[in-house]
């Protein structure tokens, strides 16, 4: 007899972004270049293993210790940890207990977790995402049980956020609906809010009662560690309730890791104690307790002030390399006298540039010169280096 479960189904599509390296290590040319997922590399195309991650690994490897399982909210040495650097050691948030922080399996996984909760547990039933978001937001929202939407927040014609649109959007929304939004370096465009523009969204989320989401995965890829984390401040100077999912994937290069958390701020620490147990509920059903490894190596460094030091150094390495590289494309760009002008690049922040680029001039800057990134029009600068940018350069002046 034909077991029929299987037999009709269709491939799923394969991933806009994650795609797009599995066509780039199928490229034979040498040429090559992977514009696409949003992950850093040095100036010679490879991913560094940071010295402060190399000498945590090597005390971790000399002190013999065992793999046990972890609490399911993850090692308490690192979630004291997050929370502290996140909102700050003397922050009110900190001092008064009111945030629940879990340790999640990167930061999609805390925004897994968190729709859960919000869906599940809180009774949430709409999510909206910026548009054009990470394409992942959508479809995590979608696998949670949402009814997915989106806000306005490109402005194409002008290069900028469309201030007025979002605004529009966010006060059209219905109470408890989860909003999802990048506290810094926006994925894709690259475009983040002034404190005064966060200031009149925090101030409609209030009056709406929304469900503020923020994702910081680029944390210290703008202006640094601190000054990436201001919007977050300025959500916990209103005392309103919000979730937060942060990572270390990009900070530490700790991308097979899977290192992030989820902080859920609540109105106390009665009300966050209780919290507590329903994400680890939601994260005991899902995969039962997070892996060690990623938190003992980022523990030891978040929890010493002279290895923390030296992490802020080297990520300021990393920040300066990408925007020497952002402007050495735009440069190269007005150089040969390109059909559009691309000094917008110099204007937007993190890993990404939004080009504009359509997806057949994506398409063929892949087939005819070796150079992927996703289909939106979205680069990942850090996939340049002074060996290819003008190469780049070149091919997208090419397929304009
Ligand atoms: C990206 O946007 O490229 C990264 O966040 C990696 C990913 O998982 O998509």
């Amino acid at each position: 007899m034909t077991d029929t479960l299987f037999a009709g189904l269709t491939p799923a599509p394969a991933d806009p972004i994650l795609g797009v390296s599995e066509k780039f290590r199928a490229d034979p040319r040498p040429q090559k270049v992977n514009l696409g997922v949003g992950a850093y590399l040095t100036e010679e195309g490879k991913t560094p293993l940071m010295e402060v991650v190399r000498e945590a690994e090597e005390a971790l490897a000399q002190s013999g210790q065992a793999h046990t399982y972890i609490p399911i909210s993850g090692l308490p040495a690192y979630t004291a940890a997050v929370q502290k650097m996140v909102f700050g050691a003397d922050s009110e948030i900190v001092l008064s207990g009111r945030a629940a922080t879990v340790q999640t399996l990167g930061g999609t996984g805390a925004l897994k977790v968190g729709m859960d909760f919000l869906h599940h547990v809180c009774g949430e039933t709409r999510g909206v995402s910026s548009k054009p978001t990470w394409g992942n937001h959508f479809a995590l929202l979608e696998q949670a049980g949402y009814e997915v939407g989106s806000y306005r927040y490109y402005d194409a014609a002008n290069n900028d956020v469309d201030f007025n649109g979002m605004i529009e959007d966010l006060n059209a929304l219905p109470a408890k609906t989860l909003v999802i939004l990048h506290s810094c370096c926006h994925n894709p465009t690259g475009y983040d809010l002034t404190s005064e523009q966060w200031d009149e969204v925090i101030a409609v989320c209030q009056k709406r009662g929304l469900t503020p989401f923020l994702d910081m995965a680029y944390q210290g890829f703008r202006d640094g560690l601190a000054a990436d984390a201001a919007a977050i401040h300025q959500f916990a100077k209103s005392g309103m309730n919000f979730l937060l999912a942060t990572s270390f994937s990009k900070s530490f290069n700790l991308y097979g890791e899977r290192i992030g958390a989820l902080h859920v701020v609540t109105q106390s620490a009665q009300e966050a104690a209780v919290v507590l147990t329903q994400l680890k509920s939601c994260i005991r059903c899902n995969y039962s307790n997070p892996p060690a490894h990623g938190a003992r190596i980022v523990e030891r460094v978040l929890n010493d002030p002279a290895k923390f030091a030296q992490w802020e150094e080297e990520l300021a390495v990393m920040r300066n390399r990408i925007r020497t590289m952002r402007h050495a494309l735009a440069d190269e760009m007005a150089r040969i006298g390109a059909k559009r002008d691309f000094s917008f690049i110099t204007r937007q922040n993190g890993m990404f540039s939004f080009t504009g680029l359509s997806p057949e001039q994506i398409d063929r800057l892949a087939a005819d010169y070796g150079i992927y990134a996703v289909r939106n029009g979205r680069i990942c600068i850090c996939g340049l280096n002074t060996g290819n940018v003008e190469y780049v350069a070149k091919a997208i002046a090419e397929v304009l």
